[in-house]
């Protein structure tokens, strides 16, 4: 059975080995592009699951939003991650959305990416969001498909400084 849970040091051995599964792709969710460590090392990893932490109460930096940020895990094992941000800037608003979700290679295709958002909007519904923003790089059909089966409604389209073009949707959040 899959857990969402808060960063934890002790899931470092596995995620190292997601790590290597991604093999250099943009690891949605994490947060792992911000970090400030090397995460190889179990020290740099602890820092950085303190920071992902303690961002659920003060942002990384002024100019960015607090977030939640919740593991994907099956026992002792790493499988992905999803991060809540709680407010929208400019261009989280325009492209990046309130919630980003990554799975690792090896587990994907067996519905964890849409329970894991399911899971997410609950944490919505408790801070009594009324909808919440998910946005996906037109084209792909994986993350496409996962926001339409938790309810997302297409809302526009909208091309970013690189030429981009993201499909933004909202998720209608009904009071619990
Ligand atoms: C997108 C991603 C998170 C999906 O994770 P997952 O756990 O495999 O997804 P699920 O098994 O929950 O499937 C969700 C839906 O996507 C569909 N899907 C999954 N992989 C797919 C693929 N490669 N091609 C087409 N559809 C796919 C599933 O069939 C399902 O749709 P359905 O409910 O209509 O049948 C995963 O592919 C991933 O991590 N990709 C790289 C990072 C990324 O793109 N993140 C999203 C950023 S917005």
């Amino acid at each position: 059975m899959p857990r969402l849970v808060a960063p934890d040091a002790r899931f470092h051995g596995s995620f190292i080995d997601s790590h290597s599964e991604w093999a250099g792709a943009m690891q949605d969710g994490t947060g792992l592009h911000d970090a400030a460590d090397d995460i190889l090392p179990a020290d740099g990893f602890a820092r950085w699951v303190d920071s992902l932490n303690a961002q659920e109460h003060t942002p990384r930096t002024p100019g960015h939003v607090t977030c939640t940020y919740r593991w994907i895990v099956e026992d002792d094992t790493y499988l992905g991650a999803i991060s809540f941000r709680h407010d929208l800037t400019d261009y989280l608003e325009n492209f990046g959305g309130h919630i980003g979700y990554g799975v690792r290679p090896s587990a994907r295709r067996r519905g964890l990416a849409n329970w894991a958002l399911g899971q997410t909007i609950e944490l919505a519904r408790e801070r009594a969001y009324p909808r919440v923003l998910v946005c996906c790089v037109d084209g792909n059909e994986a993350s496409a498909r996962t926001i339409v089966g938790q309810g997302g409604v297409l809302d526009d389209m909208r091309t970013d400084s690189r030429g981009v073009v993201f499909r933004r949707y909202w998720i209608p959040v009904t009071p619990a």
